[in-house]
């Protein structure tokens, strides 16, 4: 990987990046899209990292089919595919004695119900950073904590790479794509529709006026509690992830929620607006 970047570094491209755990969909390849708009290269990366799943997490059961994703990466115009084994990421197998912590930004949210998540996730990004050497990576808004995270420890720890964050893609109806969308049963994916539907509420009460972030979580709250889906949180939150006292064009409306066994996660910009957001048929 190394060798690959360094020639094409030495015939003066710059090169972007683009990270994920595969089972592609168009929100991959959205990033992909964005990437080859900011660099001459793009590489891609699959890699589903064991160290940011929980013990009684999705690690084993996630979806993979590296064939498919191949030729969707390679239509797409992705110049590299990278899919490091688990045993070349991490020899012996056991936990790394170096790891990248997350601080108190990635233990609220995503990081209080996902604990050492953000720890795994800094941690591999870290790794393929050092192994792809972009000058360029573009992250999903639709992990908003994750991107936030990401942004952060490249300044505290200067890596050499800009950060770009793209929009959340979603289907027409506004749930967000997900490779996790897979687990969901034709009544479940219905279901799931509360997450966006409860964040258009939000931005819509926030619109009218209300800028109170507990009236308007409250209202976030009525929509998300229906049956099939059990809310864990719906919170507004600045960059830095902290609770609002009031609720401005810049502020974010998180929201994660368990539609059956799956766990899923969205957030519009209050400014911008769900509607705001890229759409592709199904
Ligand atoms: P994964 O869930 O595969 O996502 C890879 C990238 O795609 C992330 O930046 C994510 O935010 C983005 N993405 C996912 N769904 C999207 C959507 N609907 N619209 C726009 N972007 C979307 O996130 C990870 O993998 C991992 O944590 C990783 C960063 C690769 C580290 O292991």
């Amino acid at each position: 990987m190394r060798a690959w970047s360094r020639a094409e570094r030495a015939r003066g491209r710059r090169i972007g990046f683009v990270p994920t755990m595969g089972y592609l969909h168009e929100g991959h390849l959205r990033l992909v899209d964005r990437a080859k708009e900011l660099a001459d290269r793009v590489v891609l990366s699959i890699f589903v990292n064991p160290l940011q799943f929980g013990p009684k997490e999705d690690f084993s059961t996630y979806p993979r089919d590296l064939a498919r994703d191949r030729q969707l990466a390679e239509a797409r115009g992705v110049d590299c595919l990278f899919v490091p084994d688990a045993s070349e990421m991490y020899p012996g197998g056991g936990e790394p004695v170096a790891r990248v912590t997350a601080g108190a930004m990635g233990d609220t949210l995503e990081g209080a119900a996902r604990p050492g998540h953000f720890s795994g996730v800094l941690t591999v990004v870290a790794k393929l950073f050092h192994l792809v050497a972009p000058d360029v990576a573009v992250f999903g808004r639709k992990d908003f904590q994750q991107a936030m995270l990401v942004q952060r420890m490249v300044r505290d720890l200067d890596f050499p790479v800009a950060i770009d964050v793209a929009p959340t893609v979603r289907e027409l109806d506004g749930l967000a794509l997900s490779s996790r969308n897979t687990y969901l049963t034709p009544d479940q994916r219905r279901s799931a529709l509360a997450l966006s539907r409860a964040l258009r509420a939000v931005e819509q009460t926030w619109r009218g006026g209300e800028a109170e972030p507990a009236a308007l979580e409250r209202r976030g709250l009525e929509i998300l509690r229906t049956p099939g889906v059990e809310p864990e949180y719906l919170a507004l939150v600045d960059e830095d992830l902290r609770s609002v006292t009031r609720a401005t064009p810049r502020t974010v409306a998180v929201v994660a929620a368990r539609v059956g066994a799956t766990r899923l996660i969205d957030n519009v910009v209050l400014g911008d607006g769900v509607a705001a957001d890229p759409t592709v048929r199904p």
